[in-house]
């Protein structure tokens, strides 16, 4: 009988359903950005002093803070952009690429602790 679904379809439950579900498929954005937010704020997992203490510290001494195979990076004048490159980029004869290695996340995290080095004392 179409007049029953008709009906049906206009019952305050069925109402109240379907607000509920508006209101379920209108929150989804916000989840979703909510959840992008905490994907970009979560910082790299790379153990950057490790790295340097294994990898780069071959050719860049002292964690970084004395020139060795290659240039110091403690107090780099370099950009960002130059150093990221680089790392991306390696350099031919003088230092890989490690572009296929890191996320950008981790070249973040070792262009911001390269920025943070400092002398070490004793
Ligand atoms: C085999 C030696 C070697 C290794 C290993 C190495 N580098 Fe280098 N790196 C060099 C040399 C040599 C240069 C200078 C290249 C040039 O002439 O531009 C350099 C340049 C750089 C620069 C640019 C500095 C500047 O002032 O020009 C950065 C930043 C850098 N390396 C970071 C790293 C990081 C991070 C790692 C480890 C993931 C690493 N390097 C591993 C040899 C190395």
């Amino acid at each position: 009988m179409p007049a029953a679904v008709i009906d049906a379809k206009l019952h305050p439950v069925m109402l109240y359903i379907m607000i509920a579900l508006l209101a379920l498929v209108a929150d989804v954005p916000r989840a979703v950005a909510q959840q992008s937010a905490t994907a970009k704020a979560t910082p790299s997992s790379l153990d950057v002093p490790q790295l340097f203490a294994g990898t780069c510290g071959w050719c860049h001494s002292d964690a970084g803070r004395s020139p060795g195979k290659g240039p110091q990076l403690m107090n780099s004048p370099r950009s960002d952009e130059y150093i990221r490159m680089r790392i991306k980029l390696g350099k031919e004869g003088a230092m890989p690429a490690f572009g296929t290695t890191f996320s950008d996340a981790d070249i973040d995290a070792i262009i911001k602790y390269i920025r943070s080095l400092k002398p070490e004392h004793g």
